[in-house]
């Protein structure tokens, strides 16, 4: 985190398996855009042979997931939640800009899309606990070990937002 500017705040977000098979990656990346967010990851790890298009996502591995969702390995719903996940690609992404983490978090609604508020990516577009179609880090440190995770220091670009003072 760059502590100079404050708008430099970043998150880790992802499009669950069912949100990539419901073709809903790029209404969940609109909505960050609209908003005002800036994309700063470049997730090319797939490349789909033989046509060799690079694809921005991947299917991440168990272990992977084991350490994304370490606090909750005890719970009941873990090892459904970590087949859930690692049953196809996920859209793995770093967004910044002011507030990120927690109004990203406002925007993706409730852990459980039957009590997120209409408006709310989960609450738009999901039904069910275990498929809610999208990740977001619920706290600044929290974000800083899941890039770390998820991404190399070199997937993670930045635009130099200080020089842009009227976009976040
Ligand atoms: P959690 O980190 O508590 O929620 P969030 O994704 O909103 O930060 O839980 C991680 C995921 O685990 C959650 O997105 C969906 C799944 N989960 C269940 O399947 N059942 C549950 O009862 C809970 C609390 C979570
Ligand atoms: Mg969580």
């Amino acid at each position: 985190r760059n502590m100079a500017d404050p708008r430099a705040e970043r998150t880790f977000l992802a499009v669950k398996p069912d949100g990539v098979q419901r073709g809903l990656v790029g209404e969940i990346i609109s909505r960050f855009e609209k908003r005002g967010y800036k994309l700063g990851s470049r997730q090319i790890r797939l490349v789909v042979e033989p046509v060799k298009i690079l694809i921005f996502f991947l299917q991440p591995s168990k272990d992977l997931l084991h350490n994304h969702y370490a606090e909750l390995s005890s719970k009941p719903f873990f090892p459904g939640l970590i087949e859930y996940m690692s049953s196809g690609p996920v859209f793995a992404m770093v967004w910044e800009g002011t507030d990120v983490v927690s109004v990203g978090r406002k925007m993706l609604g409730a852990t459980n899309p039957r009590e997120s508020p209409i408006g709310t990516i989960r609450g738009d577009f999901a039904i069910d606990v275990g498929r809610n179609i999208c990740h977001g880090s619920d706290s600044v440190g929290t974000a800083e070990r899941e890039i770390a995770l998820w991404f190399t220091p070199d997937e993670v670009v930045s635009y130099g937002l200080a020089q842009k003072k009227w976009i976040y």
